[in-house]
Order: structure tokens, then C-alpha cells, then sequence
């Protein structure tokens, strides 16, 4: 038995920074994200009866220490859904660089929850599987949707989930500089626990999300790229500036990170409409109408030399590849 799926990144536009359950993977807050056609995740999931423990390989390689571990963690919680005991293979190859906040996690945790829950023999319906891969990356359980996802912060496991948010006629692209492929010194976990923990911020944070998700849903229904572009680039800043409060500080962002964000202010004075955010790392990707991407991705290839661009515009959601024997 062996199963593939296919499952994109997704960046939010309201952002997931905190969690209030560990264990559990709820966040402090609910978010709103943009699921991409770029850059996805093919996860297969092979059942191994006779084996006596579960293999990960990554790009061809074996996984190894605390990743290999979080993809175990992950099986054990699909088998006790399952009532299974059987350990797997999961193959993952990704098309984007993992670890530099390409929300690469996000994918791949998605794309295990499909195919990890068909290869046992669940056939679990959107909001479950969202649930699920909450439960690997808490990102994950907005890239079980296409385009646009709300995840809503829930009571408990069960009402933490996300769901897809219509777009009407709203037509949004977003290029992604890819600045550095480099992994990033602190993982998301460990700088949300450290924000959470210490930053005097945080508590500012939480109480301003629900307001500014409130006014991104009712930007997205009027169809007013301005306002979710302005209301997307705050929320970002606040994000950033919470953990820059935490004790030691998270500083994802470097030089080339702040170029980026006045070369997209500069484009806004020239009356193209872009709007930055910036996820857990110092690459920056920007927001704007699909008739503007191609010159927006032309002003950032200019100020960076060599520079790895992905335009993107709204992608499906988690699907399965092919159907097992
Ligand atoms: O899914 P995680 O635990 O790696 O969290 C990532 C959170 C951000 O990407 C920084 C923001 C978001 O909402 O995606």
C-alpha cells in the first residue's frame, strides 16, 4: 500500500506566531493565509508490515535526530487514529529550500497528513485533516485548502482547524524573493516558545490579531487589494517586532531583508500596489495584483544579483497523487 500526495505552501496574511497548547498545537490566535501554486511538497507513504520502525528519507537522503522523530511522532498519532500498528516509509522530496521561512513545513506536514491517513486507511473529510496536520506544523492545517484559509485558534483539538475562505472575483499573486536558502539559526518552535515566554509584546499581540483578522475578512470580501496589502505588511511588522521583544531577541531579518522592504515601499510611491510580509526568516515575499508580478519580480531581480524569484499565484489545496492497489 502506498499512497502520494501533493500539498503548497501557504504564507499568511494575518500571522500564526504563539501557541497556547503545545502538546496540542493551538495557537494564541486564528490567521488567514494564501495558499500558492508553487513549490509543493510530494509526499508517498509505503505501509511496512515486517519492519520494526518507521524510515523518513528527504530529497533520497535518510532522516535523522529530531526530524525524523517529529515525522515518528507524527505516524504515531495517524496509527492511534487507526487503530494500526504497522510501521512506513515516507519518501518527501521538496521544491522549495526547507528551513528558510519558505513555509516548506507547512506542505510537507500536510501533505504527510494525506497521504500518512489514506496509507491507514482513514479517509478523514477537509476539517479532519486539517486537525491532523495542525498537529505536525501548525501552519500545515491551512495548506490542506487552496488559496485562501482561515484557521480558526478553536477551544480544544477539535474546533482548532482551518477552512477555506471564498475569494470572489479577488485576484492576488505574491512573488517570493527567495533572499537565502540558508537555514534559519532558530526554528519557528523554539522562537514562539521564547516570544511567548518572554516577550513583554506578546500579550499585544494577541489582543490585536482578532481585530486586524476581522478587518482582513471584511478587506477580502469588498475585493480591496489595498487595504489586505496594508493590513498583510503591518501584521507582519507586528509579528516581527513581538519576538524582536523576546529574551534573547528572534531577528530573522538581515540587510538584504530591509532593501527588499523599501524597494517594495519605493514601488508604492511609483503607484504599484505591493505590500511585503515576512515569515520565520529574512526572506520577503510580496503581495500584489497578478498584472503587476512581472514587474514587481523585475525591480527585486534588479537590486539582487543572482536572485531566485518564484511568482506565484493561488494553488490547491492537499491532494492525493495516485490511488494505492
Ligand atoms: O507552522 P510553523 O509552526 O512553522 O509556524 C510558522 C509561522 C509563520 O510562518 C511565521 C507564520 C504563519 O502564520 O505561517
Amino acid at each position: 500500500m502506498s499512497i502520494t500526495a501533493l500539498a503548497h505552501p501557504n504564507i499568511a496574511l494575518i500571522k500564526y506566531w504563539g501557541k497556547r497548547d503545545e502538546a496540542l498545537s493551538l495557537p494564541a490566535t486564528g490567521s488567514l493565509s494564501l495558499t500558492l501554486d508553487v513549490a509543493p511538497t510530494r509526499t508517498t507513504v509505503t505501509l511496512a508490515p515486517q519492519a520494526d520502525q518507521d524510515v523518513a528519507r528527504w530529497q533520497g537522503s535518510a532522516m535523522t535526530g529530531r526530524e525524523l522523530q517529529r515525522v515518528q511522532s507524527f505516524l504515531d498519532l495517524v496509527r492511534e487514529h487507526a487503530g494500526r500498528s504497522e510501521r512506513a516509509v515516507v519518501e518527501t522530496a521538496n521544491e522549495i529550500p526547507t528551513g528558510a521561512g519558505l513555509a516548506s513545513s507547512a506542505a510537507g506536514f500536510a501533505a504527510l497528513a494525506l497521504a500518512a491517513s489514506r496509507a491507514y486507511g482513514l479517509q478523514l473529510d477537509g476539517r479532519e485533516l486539517s486537525r491532523l496536520a495542525r498537529r505536525g506544523s501548525g501552519s500545515a492545517a491551512r495548506s490542506i485548502f487552496g488559496g485562501l484559509a482561515v484557521w480558526h485558534p478553536g477551544e480544544d483539538d477539535a474546533s482548532s482547524y482551518a477552512e477555506p475562505l471564498p475569494a470572489g472575483d479577488l485576484e492576488l499573486a505574491m512573488v517570493v524573493a527567495v533572499l537565502t536558502s540558508a537555514r534559519k539559526a532558530v526554528g519557528s518552535r523554539e522562537a514562539m516558545r521564547r516570544t511567548v515566554a518572554t516577550s513583554p509584546f506578546f500579550p499585544a499581540w494577541v489582543q490585536s490579531v482578532p481585530g486586524e483578522l476581522t478587518q482582513m475578512r471584511q478587506a477580502i470580501a469588498r475585493g480591496d487589494v489595498s487595504a489586505i496589502g496594508e493590513l498583510a505588511e503591518a501584521n507582519a511588522l507586528r509579528m516581527h517586532a513581538t519576538m524582536l521583544g523576546a529574551v534573547p531577541p528572534v531577528r530573522y531579518w538581515n540587510a538584504d531583508t530591509v532593501v527588499a522592504l523599501d524597494l517594495v515601499a519605493q514601488l508604492r510611491e511609483e503607484g504599484v500596489e505591493a505590500y511585503a510580509t515576512i515569515d520565520a526568516g529574512p526572506n520577503v515575499k510580496v503581495l500584489c495584483r497578478p498584472d503587476d508580478a512581472p514587474a514587481v519580480a523585475q525591480r527585486l531581480a534588479a537590486a539582487f544579483d543572482g536572485l531566485e524569484l518564484l511568482v506565484a499565484g493561488p494553488g490547491p489545496g492537499a491532494h492525493l497523487l495516485q490511488e494505492g492497489p
